[in-house]
């Protein structure tokens, strides 16, 4: 399997819940490296341009107002098949969904307030890195 990298977020309520460091364990436990990170409150226009894709859908509102309700974390995590390895970390977007021992399972508060982001496809993954480190991310990292 292809080494990956792949964005991901640790959206403002799990950050609130002082989650930070038990969730980017997870990703560790899993097998991701964390190979660039930063901590942001994200502006309307930064969220508004990162979700994007979803601008038409009747959650967008409530979605923007989240995640510009409090800082996040956004880091690069890099691993074999790390795209959806790390989707697989995450559990399903809809907590109710999500299996037992998964992030959004223990962490989420409800489908909006899901705790994490992660990248769906290597396409999407591209773009999201540059939007968040459009100064570029180390290329070796050990
Ligand atoms: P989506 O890209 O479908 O899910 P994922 O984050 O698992 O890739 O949706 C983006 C975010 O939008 C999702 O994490 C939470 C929010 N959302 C809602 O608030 N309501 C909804 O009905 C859906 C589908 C998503």
């Amino acid at each position: 399997m292809a080494v990956e990298r792949t964005l991901s977020i640790i959206k403002p309520n799990a950050v609130a819940k002082n989650a930070i460091g038990a969730i980017l364990s997870r990703f560790e436990q899993a097998g991701l490296r964390i190979v660039a990170a930063r901590m942001l409150h994200l502006s309307r226009e930064q969220a508004t341009a990162f979700y994007a894709v979803h601008r038409e859908r009747p959650f967008f509102a409530e979605l923007v107002e989240f995640m510009t309700s409090g800082p996040v974390t956004v880091q690069v995590l890099e691993g074999e098949g790390a795209i959806a390895l790390h989707r697989e970390v995450m559990g399903a977007t809809d907590p109710a969904k999500a299996a037992p021992g998964t992030i959004r399972a223990d962490f989420a508060d409800s489908l909006t307030e899901n705790a994490v982001h992660g990248s769906d496809s290597a396409e999407t993954a591209a773009a999201e890195i540059a939007f968040f480190f459009p100064e570029g991310v180390c290329e070796r990292t050990r």
